[in-house]
Formats: structure tokens, C-alpha cells, sequence
């Protein structure tokens, strides 16, 4: 494996120093929630190993959300990046041929990156509002591809995908038996309602989430991967074991409480994400320099400076975050221009977002360039 640090990590507002950011536009799900909201008494908790696919009654909530999902078809991971970590290093050796959509959660492409994998990447273009194609995903696979990895709804553009054209991808990876892999880490958050749990549609396609994004709750570390292939189960949870035998029983108690309590949590939650994205509509109409495709799901968009303005973008980052205080995920967090900016409009108040978009606006004209 040759790891290497992601940008979006090592760039990440908690590495940078949440104190030093006013207006914090860089993150990718809802303001962090507190121990104390859940209302966790943890006092009598034995501090024990726990089953080694994850605490039983959270598995079978997590099981609940897909028709014919079994309890023992979850495996409990460090978080959606645990899953995909395991994943990955199961299924992929040097030289294999994976196809995954570009931009992306940058785990999904870095840690097959790290094994050596062959990747054919399918770069999604804001002309096309950020579409996966089923087209262009069946026309890049070969013979030789072991994986089909994509990403809905999406990081960072926030699209999401038309439930025909999702089970147009399964149906050409179950013909080509080609496994598919699926990270619906923002799948609770798609405004139209969830698509179906990927697991549910084929025993080739792996689903991946976490409580991270829709709930604020990233500091529990606590996700899972789904597949009704027993077989990869069982490996998926040799690999886990060999990380780390068990996750955190303290994490995954607090993590079964947050499910349970969804119900009467998420439509609040909901309502605050249409309220940002309301505020970031508003900023885009009311800036000529700046475009957008509008997203449909999750929390964060991806604008960019009209591709006619002239702009420095260093000198534009630069400003942005020495002068404005103001951090939004750039570009090359996600292989692309730094014209391109994730914004994340679910986790600042909503008048550090509206200050925040502001800035944005004042340091793009700061760093114009004067053309004669
Ligand atoms: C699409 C996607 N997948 C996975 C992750 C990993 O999140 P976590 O490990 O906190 O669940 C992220 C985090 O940004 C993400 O955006």
C-alpha cells in the first residue's frame, strides 16, 4: 500500500484549527450534535469487547432500511471511510481494473490508488449537471474490471440519480458480473426521498453509509457496509478483525440511540438543510461571477467561478482564508480546478453561512485579473 496524505484531510478544517475559521463553509454535513442531545446515560455500559460485526440491535435497525436486509448482512465500521477502506483492500489487488466516478469522496479513489489498482475514472462534467450516466459507467467497464464504485447523492455536487438510472447500473454490473459498490452516506438526505439501499437491488452491489453526515455525528466513528453476499461479508469482517477485532461499544450504543430517536429527528434536520440551501440559492442569483447546478441531495453544493472571469485563484484562496477567515472546500480537494468550491451549507449558523457567502463573493473581486 502507498499511502499518501488526502488534501481533504490534510487540509480539513480540524487540522487547519476550528478556532482560527469565522465562517466554516468547508464541511460536508449538519452542525455537529452533542453527547447530551442524545440523552446517553453511558454509566452502566460495560466496556467490552463487542460482536465483532456490530452491536446486534443496531445492525438490525440498519438492516430495517432495506426489504430482505438481514441483520447478520451488516457489518459495523470506523465510520462510511472504515467500509470503504475494507472494501476496497478486499477486493482490489495491484493491477485490477475498478471504474469510479470523478469528482468523489476522495477515499474512493484514493485508497485503490494506494493498492496500485488500474482506474478507469468517469469524469462527471457541470455541463451535464453532474449526471452518472449509466451509459458512461457501462461503456468504461472491461472484461478485466473487479469493482464499479460510485457515489450518490453525491460528493461534493450534491446530485443524486434517478432511482431507473441506479438500477440501469445494477442490472449492467449483475450482467457483466461485475460487483458494484455504492456509498450512500448522503442517502437519507436526497430531497425526493431515498433511493433504494443498493444491497437490496443485487447480491453484486455493496451499500455504504454512516450517522456522520445526516445526523452531525462524524466524532462516533460509526458506519457500516451492507451486502447479501455472505461470502464477502465473512472476508469484510476478516479484514475488520484485523484492524481492529471490534469497533468502540461506547460509539456504537451511542449510535443505536441516534437511530432510534430518527423519526422525530430527521424532519427537523431536513428543514434546517432547505433553509441553507435556500440562503446559498439566493447568494448564486445575486452573484454574476458565480454558477452552480443545484443540487438534490445532501448537504453540500459544488459552484465555480464562471469559467469567462479571469480570476487568481491562489491569491483568491489565499484571501479567503487569511483575510475573510472563511474555508470552503477547493477544488483540488476533489481533482478538479480550484475555480470549482465545495461549499457545505448544512453545518455553519445561518448567518455565518450568509457572511461566509459574502466573503466568498468579495474575495473572488479581490482577486480578478486586471486584463488591459
Ligand atoms: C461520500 C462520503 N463517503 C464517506 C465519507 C466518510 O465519512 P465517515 O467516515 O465519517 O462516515 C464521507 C465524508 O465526508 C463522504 O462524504
Amino acid at each position: 500500500m502507498r499511502y499518501r496524505r488526502m488534501p481533504i484531510e490534510a487540509e480539513s478544517p480540524e487540522e487547519f484549527g476550528y478556532d482560527r475559521i469565522r465562517c466554516n463553509l468547508a464541511e460536508s454535513s449538519v452542525a455537529d450534535a452533542s453527547l447530551a442531545l442524545l440523552g446517553t446515560d453511558l454509566g452502566d455500559l460495560l466496556l467490552q469487547y463487542g460482536d465483532h460485526r456490530g452491536l446486534p440491535a443496531l445492525r438490525e435497525h440498519i438492516a430495517s432500511d432495506g426489504p430482505g436486509l438481514k441483520a447478520h448482512d451488516v457489518l459495523v465500521t470506523a465510520g462510511a471511510a472504515g467500509a470503504l477502506f475494507l472494501i476496497a483492500t478486499t477486493l482490489l489487488q495491484e493491477g485490477d481494473h475498478l471504474v469510479v466516478v470523478r469528482p468523489n469522496y476522495a477515499t474512493n479513489i484514493e485508497t485503490p490508488r494506494a493498492i496500485g489498482a488500474d482506474i478507469a475514472f468517469v469524469d462527471l462534467t457541470f455541463e451535464e449537471g453532474w449526471r452518472i450516466d449509466p451509459a458512461r459507467i457501462a461503456a468504461a467497464v472491461t472484461d478485466r474490471t473487479r469493482l464499479v464504485s460510485i457515489t450518490v447523492p453525491h460528493n461534493p455536487t450534491g446530485r443524486g440519480m434517478p432511482e431507473a438510472d441506479l438500477r440501469a447500473i445494477v442490472a449492467d454490473c449483475e450482467a457483466r458480473g461485475v460487483r458494484l459498490l455504492v456509498d450512500e452516506t448522503y442517502r437519507e438526505m436526497a430531497f425526493g426521498g431515498p433511493l433504494p439501499v443498493a444491497a437490496t437491488l443485487s447480491e453484486l452491489a455493496i451499500s455504504v453509509s454512516s450517522l456522520s453526515k445526516t445526523y452531525g455525528l462524524p466524532g462516533i466513528r460509526t458506519g457500516w457496509l451492507a451486502s447479501r453476499d455472505a461470502d464477502l461479508v465473512e472476508r469484510l469482517l476478516a479484514a475488520k478483525e484485523q484492524v481492529s477485532i471490534t469497533g468502540s461499544i461506547v460509539d456504537e450504543t451511542i449510535a443505536l440511540r441516534a437511530r432510534r430517536m430518527r423519526d422525530a429527528w430527521l424532519p427537523g434536520i431536513m428543514a434546517g438543510i432547505a433553509e441553507g440551501l435556500a440562503l446559498v440559492r439566493a447568494w448564486v442569483a445575486s452573484d454574476e461571477l458565480v454558477e452552480w447546478v443545484e443540487p438534490d441531495g445532501g448537504v453540500v453544493c459544488f459552484p465555480r467561478i464562471r469559467p469567462d472571469v479571469e480570476v487568481d485563484l491562489d491569491l483568491f484562496h489565499r484571501v479567503l482564508v487569511e483575510e475573510y477567515a472563511t474555508v470552503v472546500g477547493p477544488g483540488h480537494w476533489f481533482e478538479r480546478p480550484d475555480s470549482y468550491m465545495r461549499i457545505g451549507y448544512g453545518w455553519p449558523t445561518r448567518e455565518r453561512l450568509v457572511e461566509g457567502l459574502g466573503n466568498v463573493s468579495a474575495a473572488i473581486r479581490r482577486s480578478l485579473v486586471q486584463t488591459r
